[in-house]
């Protein structure tokens, strides 16, 4: 029988959890529309599985795709701030919306846990740090205020329909498979994309700014506790990070630094930025206090940002084509 939903499992996250459930021999079904999930994220996959295709807004497809299930991973979203700001309606509709009616799916279909990727944006511009779940939120941007509005849904639906709930607010989750090819790309793909084509990446603002970067490990991991634990969950939301933060331009450093260890690039090389205004919408810093998921489920930090680059940027170094000049 098929125990996990993996809404979204297309995606970079989506596809990194099901790989690690794969490879225990775990059976999988994965729900994606492919609005920004890669067919590329499901190839190779060590293991079967079984994908719907369709929309998480679609009360019928989710129905077919929860079916028989008993822990639902909702990754499925539009996840930018930037895209919310240009098409705030389409990140509502697909967050809020899409929420919802995964959710109800998992009530009627007897579903015991549903685990939701929320996000750490929900924060907004507070100048406390590090952030702890207890503060007040202050979204800044549509896809913030989406992220936090399907959080009071998830704890909604865990009081009044007894599904278990959990929301685990991801800071910046970065790993192998991040599509660096999007104008709407992370940071770190970008710059490993950059670097390793010895071309200046772009950087919004002065640099300073500053996130708490969490290797794609540590957020499987964080999952897959979540989904484990024998603790009752009832709707918390739970930081998901590193505890650590680092600014873009240092960053930018240590990707210069890891290039040249590899012998990607010259050992006279840098790595240097072209800075532009900063982005609406975009938070100055961000750091995540750990101990509300480390007392819930456990977590524990496994791989750093260091290491986790060096695994970014051998495994991007596989499938860059280099162009310089
Ligand atoms: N990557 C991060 O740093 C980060 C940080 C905080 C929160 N999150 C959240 O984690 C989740 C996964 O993000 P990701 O980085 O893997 O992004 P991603 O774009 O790689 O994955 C999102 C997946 O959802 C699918 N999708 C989008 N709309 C859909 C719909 N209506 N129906 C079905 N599938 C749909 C996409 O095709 C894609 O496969 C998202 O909910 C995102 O908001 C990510």
């Amino acid at each position: 029988m098929v125990k996990y939903l993996i809404t979204g499992g297309a995606g970079f996250i989506g596809s990194s959890l099901a790989e690690a459930l794969l490879s225990t021999g775990e059976r999988v079904r994965i729900l994606d529309d492919f609005s920004s999930g890669r067919r590329q994220n499901l190839e190779g996959l060590p293991g079967h599985f079984e994908l719907v295709e369709g929309s998480i807004v679609d009360p019928v497809t989710v129905a077919r795709a929860i079916k028989g299930i008993e822990v639902v991973f909702h990754e499925a979203a539009i996840p930018s701030v930037a895209r919310s700001v240009e098409n705030p309606e389409a990140s509502v509709l697909a967050g809020v919306q899409g929420t919802t009616v995964v959710l109800n799916a998992a009530r009627h279909a007897g579903v015991r846990r549903v685990i939701f990727a929320a996000s750490s944006s929900a924060y907004g511009n507070t100048p406390t740090l590090p952030k702890v779940e207890t503060m007040p939120s202050f979204p800044l941007s549509p896809y913030a205020v989406s992220k936090f509005a399907c959080e009071q849904l998830v704890r909604v639906f865990a009081s009044l329909y007894g599904i278990e709930t959990v929301s685990l607010r991801y800071f910046n989750v970065f790993g192998p498979r991040q599509d660096p090819g999007s104008e709407y790309a992370a940071v770190i793909p970008k710059f490993i994309t950059a670097a390793i084509r010895q071309q200046r990446p772009t950087i919004f603002g002065d640099g300073e700014q500053t996130r708490d970067f969490c290797f794609i490990d540590n957020t499987v991991s964080a999952n897959l506790l979540a989904a484990s634990t024998p603790n009752k969950l009832s709707g918390e939301v739970v930081n998901v990070a590193c505890a650590e933060r680092t600014s873009l331009n240092q960053l930018l450093r240590i990707l210069g630094d890891v290039a040249i260890a590899t012998g990607a690039v010259p050992a006279n090389a840098r790595l240097e930025a072209d800075y532009k205004p900063t982005r609406q919408g975009d938070v100055r810093d961000s750091l995540a206090d750990i101990s509300a998921a480390q007392k819930l489920f456990n977590y524990q930090v496994k791989v750093r940002i260091r290491e986790g680059l060096e695994r970014t940027f051998a495994a991007f170094r596989t499938f860059t084509p280099v162009v310089t000049g």
